[in-house]
């Protein structure tokens, strides 16, 4: 299939997927739980707002957002979730495919920066290839950056960006793709926040059955992804959910079997973590 016909199909699908699962967060209460943490940081860099869901709900709740979304499907869906808000929304990105090749490159267009004081902005960009806040908001500062639950259609793995910076493969690897996002967000992070300003990463996929194995698992997490960067994580929760569109894959956990051996289990339940991570 041409690699255009692909690109477009695969950013479809992801966005009507998303939708349902969005969908069901919200009305699920997954959203208000998430934003319990940041309920006191008004001004949000949002980075992947999928279909303006959560930047619906953000906006609702009081909250000024600068969010930034790849996928030109879900900034289209992104239009009509937030029609009734007082938002821009930009539209700049342009695919090229260079003829007898399998990738796909992205050229971002220019465009006016003007906004009121209060107005919230959704910008066509992608987050691994530029820092489209900073080059065109300069004095702008945050008072968190968050990043809820980031994924990626499957055709990622063909633009000609991440193939050189990421090294991503055909398939795209989609744990590498998240776990390489949200490192890049601490490369950044100093740079975009408020002195206050904290990162809240919301993420899919961990179950702790004892606080111990929890603690373990923070402090994995904070030596491989935080590093020398100046940031600690100061609070850690989670939670348990029905799957009921069974989008993603369920959480697994080792579970003893009837002959006393452990096997691994797929429940059709997802697991949530938020973490409220701070400057030192
Ligand atoms: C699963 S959705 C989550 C949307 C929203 N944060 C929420 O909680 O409802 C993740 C979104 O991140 C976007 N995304 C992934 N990589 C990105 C990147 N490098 N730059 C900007 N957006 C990206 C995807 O296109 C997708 O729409």
């Amino acid at each position: 299939m041409n690699i255009k016909i692909r690109l477009n199909k695969e950013r479809k699908e992801y966005c009507n997927n998303w939708e349902i699962s969005s969908c069901d967060f919200l009305n699920g209460g997954i959203y208000e739980w998430c934003e319990d943490i940041i309920k006191d940081k008004h001004c949000l860099f949002e980075i992947g707002v999928g279909t303006g869901i959560s930047s619906k709900f953000l906006i609702e709740k009081g909250h000024r957002i600068f969010g930034i979304e790849e996928n030109p499907e879900c900034i289209k869906k992104c239009k009509e979730t937030l029609s009734d808000n007082d938002v821009r929304i930009i539209e700049r990105g342009e695919e090229t495919t260079p003829p007898y090749s399998n990738y796909y490159e992205m050229e971002y267009h220019d465009f006016q920066e003007e906004l009121d004081e209060s107005q919230s902005i959704i910008i066509e960009s992608d987050f691994m290839m530029e820092d489209v806040i900073p080059k065109k908001f300069p004095n702008i500062k945050f008072d968190a950056i968050i990043c809820w639950f980031i994924g990626v259609h499957n055709m990622m793995g063909f633009n000609f960006n991440q193939i050189q910076r990421y090294r991503t493969t055909d398939t795209v690897d989609k744990e590498i793709y998240r776990q390489t996002l949200q490192c890049a967000i601490f490369e950044v992070a100093d740079k975009y926040l408020n002195k206050n300003g904290i990162i809240n990463l919301v993420d899919r996929g961990i179950v702790f059955k004892d606080k111990e194995k929890e603690e373990e698992w923070v402090k994995d997490y904070s030596e491989r992804f935080i590093g020398d960067h100046p940031f600690e994580i100061v609070d850690f929760q989670s939670l348990v959910i029905d799957n009921p569109n069974k989008v993603g894959d369920g959480i697994k956990y080792h579970k003893k079997n009837k002959s006393g051996e452990f096997e691994l289990v797929q429940e059709d339940k997802i697991a949530i973590f938020s973490m409220y991570i701070m400057k030192k």
